[in-house]
């Protein structure tokens, strides 16, 4: 193999130790615009080079040359390695001079090429299924018996895509092993990259700032913080995010909240306001911040809301009054019989309008969901994840939505 020196700065970080992963299964999930496609695009012209033959494939062959054709094209010229590579378009086949080993591509809806498909030398050790969640488990099937035959190079499938839907089959097939909150997951043959545009220095100021303002709940769970989309059981899907720098300069009062966390949760607080008249709840700051001992805390607050008072969670009354004592004007949440389904309810009811700048609360309202019995049916009690932030809007509103207090909420009115 020619030798080639990789500039350290054009592979995102997350993804190096990646260029030498040899797991048969590899997955690369996440949000938009994280840099996967790049990414192995630029792995599949390196492992060319050092003998691998790969079949890389979509599901529509059309959509094969405006993706990854061109992204290979990109990733060889980046690396300034044109002529290394023997590029024949009108066949879709670029092949590597030093070695005849080649990149075949090919589109799942064209099954005679797809079946004709061989290298010139050697057999195929690699198939990239780029967007894998437009094919199907019958074409990840039938792909994955074309791995075989002597090679000295072990044979691996690799699947790249957002992560639509959590019914998928993808999920089901490979994972057993993911950890919410984890980035990486191994199980047998298997590895699980998730990545998402925080992880790519390349992306612009442009495109970051459409994905974090991104106003669709599903669209910013599944692209934005790529997480796998479930469209059932989503508590809230009555909030936008956007600047709300105006609405703050004009608003007379605020209301602010307090949910109590040290280590394993954050301590998290909110700055919010009530537009009676239009039934809209604007949130136009976030306090979110795992092992703050209360003096610490106390100084936070200083900042975060002066001498207003904050409802606090009561659960600690203990650092309320170590609060009052640091000079925060801390009062205790009265919560109450039925109080979480009765001030979720009083939410829903509300349309929510959250800073821009409140990631923490965003992710938390996209995220909270109800639980489910065994046979998958919605129960009427919230998850106790994601939360922190929601509990401290609902103390920070007690006052407001007890005030008409609704007797016991039925399922109807929680929109299950
Ligand atoms: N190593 C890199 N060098 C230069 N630019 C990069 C690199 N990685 C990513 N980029 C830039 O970031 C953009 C987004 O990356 P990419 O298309 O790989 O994301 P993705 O995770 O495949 O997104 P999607 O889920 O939308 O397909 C690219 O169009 C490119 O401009
Ligand atoms: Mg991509």
């Amino acid at each position: 193999m020619p030798r080639i020196t990789l500039p350290p700065e054009c592979i995102n970080r997350v993804y190096r130790p990646h260029l030498e992963n040899e797991e048969r299964y590899q997955l690369y999930f996440g949000g938009a615009g994280s840099g996967k496609s790049v990414f192995l695009a630029t792995r599949c012209v390196l492992d060319v080079l050092r003998g691998r033959n790969y079949l890389i494939v979509r599901k529509v062959g059309r959509t094969l040359r405006s993706s990854c054709w061109n992204e290979i094209l990109k990733a060889i010229d980046r690396l300034g390695l044109r002529s290394l590579f023997r590029i024949t378009k009108s066949d879709g086949i670029i092949t590597a001079e030093n070695n005849g080993c080649q990149l075949l591509f090919a589109g799942l809806d064209d099954v005679e090429r797809i079946k004709s498909l061989t290298p010139l030398t050697g057999v195929l050790t690699d198939v990239w299924m780029e967007e894998a969640t437009e094919c199907t488990y019958e074409d990840f099937k039938q792909l994955d018996k074309r791995l075989r035959g002597e090679s000295r190079h072990k044979k691996r499938f690799t699947l790249s895509f957002n992560p639509v839907y959590q019914r998928h089959w993808i999920f089901r097939q490979f994972f057993d092993c993911w950890q919410d909150g984890k980035k990486l997951c191994r199980g047998k043959n298997v590895s699980i990259l998730k990545t998402t545009y925080r992880d790519n220095r390349f992306l612009t100021p442009d495109d970051r700032q459409a994905l974090e303002s991104e106003q669709d709940p599903y669209f910013y769970q599944v692209y934005t913080l790529g997480n796998w989309g479930v469209l059932g059981d989503v508590i809230f899907r009555n909030w936008q995010a956007r600047d709300l720098t105006e609405e703050r300069n004009r608003c007379p009062q605020f209301f602010y909240g307090l949910d109590f966390g040290f280590a394993k949760d954050p301590c998290a607080a909110v700055c919010c306001a009530l537009d009676r008249k239009n039934k809209r709840v604007y949130v136009f700051a976030e306090l979110y911040e795992k092992g703050l001992i209360n003096a610490r805390l106390a100084d936070r607050l200083k900042d975060f809301c002066g001498h207003t008072p904050i409802v606090c969670d009561s659960a600690e009354p203990k650092s309320i009054q170590e609060l009052r004592s640091l000079g925060i004007h801390a009062l205790a949440a009265k919560k109450g019989k039925d109080s979480v389904l009765h001030g979720i309810q009083w939410l829903q009811g509300h349309e929510i309008v959250v800073d821009v700048k409140c990631t923490h609360l965003k992710e938390e309202l996209s995220l909270y969901r109800w639980q489910q019995d065994q046979e998958g049916r919605t129960l009427p009690i919230p998850q106790d994840k994601h939360n922190h932030l929601i509990d401290a809007l609902r103390y920070a509103l007690e006052h407001e939505s007890t005030c008409r207090r609704a007797t016991t909420a039925g399922k109807g009115e929680l929109g299950l």
